[in-house]
């Protein structure tokens, strides 16, 4: 038997599981506890080998090896060199050089004070999985970014006393990443930890942005993602009925429109490169806001970075509607994932390549 783990945000289990059987109708829901869910994969020679988890809401996946479950950690850490031994293969434990570890969301990003992330405990956990050597030399490093198609060993710490153990290859982004988390810490001078958002969204998509390019964020206020934008060397406008905090009026890079981005007349958008949106807003009357904009013939908009708002979970089901949406307009590619900075929302990356 053989199983998947995924991590995602505390609360969209039902999403994701959801989602997995409607994409994945192979695998089997297993287990689950808030931000972490496993399920039963096929007895298919190979199957483990070829399979690529497709999912908005898998923060992170891999291949579940079992779980450490002990009240000391001495004993935990000795169930995990045994289980490493029996699951793994000597050629691909040693071909495994890192080890990522970090904990299970317990809360909403951005609420009670919790932002995801490689946690204090986790990497006290990690520490005492790799013991250096006498040069000072782990076995593997802990939570190191691995370069793509290297494997990775996963520890999720779901409960005090219960490690689950698990393997995945990198590829790229958030495959490298902690728990499909990046390393990113909010600056102090952040206005907003939208910050946050905007610096993983742009990590994610890997847009292309470069200093000198036009970007308009329809949602701006208080101004988080605008910073990050501004810091990035790009020339930044934010529509917003709501004022803008003046760490951002101040920026000469940065232009207010004080309003509803649908009253906005056309031309502001003719000369713009990327359109960003996080507005509040459903996301039929956030779409029908970017189609009016990226429709109309003096607009030549590359990419969008939209941030879909769910007032209720269900909307998740109407994301392939979603992306068909958008691709009408001439945007080729679109992805969506629900980032690890996100709340209850996703983040929809498109471009017309
Ligand atoms: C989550 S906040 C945006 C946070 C912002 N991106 C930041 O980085 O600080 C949502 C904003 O959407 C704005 N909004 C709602 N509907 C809008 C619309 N039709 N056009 C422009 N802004 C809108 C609200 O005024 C609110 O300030």
């Amino acid at each position: 038997m053989s199983f998947v783990f995924t991590v995602c945000q505390a609360g969209a289990e039902a999403a994701l599981k959801n989602e997995i059987s409607r994409r994945h109708p192979e695998l089997r829901f297993a287990f689950s506890r808030p931000g972490f869910v496993t399920f039963k994969t096929p007895d298919t020679r190979g199957f483990i080998e070829n399979f690529q988890l497709k999912s908005v809401f898998a923060r992170m996946w891999g291949h579940s090896i079992g779980k450490v479950v002990g009240a000391d950690s001495a004993t935990m850490v000795r169930q995990y060199v045994d289980l490493l031994a029996a699951k793994l293969s000597a050629e691909q434990l040693a071909g495994c050089r890192h080890v990522h570890v970090w904990e299970r969301d317990r809360y909403v990003p951005g609420s009670r004070g919790f932002e995801p992330g490689v946690s204090v405990l986790a990497t006290e956990i990690g520490r005492i999985l790799e013991p250096e050597n006498d040069a000072g030399n782990a076995a593997r490093g802990v939570n190191t970014i691995p370069e793509p198609e290297e494997h990775v060993i996963d520890c999720v710490l779901v409960e005090p006393g219960e490690w689950w153990i698990g393997w995945h290859v990198a590829d790229q982004g958030p495959s490298c990443w902690p728990g499909g988390t990046p390393q990113i810490e909010l600056p102090t001078e952040a206005v907003s930890r939208t910050w946050l958002k905007m610096v993983e969204g742009l990590m994610w998509s890997g847009f292309p942005v470069k200093a000198g390019d036009t970007v308009v964020e329809i949602g701006s206020s208080p101004g988080g993602s605008c910073q990050a934008l501004l810091g990035l060397g790009l020339k930044v406008t934010g529509i917003d009925p709501a004022e803008m905090d003046e760490a951002l009026t101040k920026e000469p890079n940065f232009t207010h429109i004080r309003g509803r981005a649908k009253e906005q007349p056309r031309r502001i958008f003719s000369n713009v490169r990327w359109l960003a949106s996080d507005a509040s807003a459903v996301p039929n009357y956030a779409l029908d806001t970017i189609e009016a904009i990226v429709t109309h013939s003096s607009v030549n908009i590359e990419g969008l970075l939209l941030t879909l708002k769910f007032t209720d979970w269900k909307l998740a089901d109407e994301i392939p509607l979603y992306h068909k949406r958008i691709r009408s307009w001439g945007f080729q590619k679109v992805r969506s994932r629900q980032l690890a900075f996100n709340r209850r929302e996703i983040c929809v990356a498109a471009t017309k390549d």
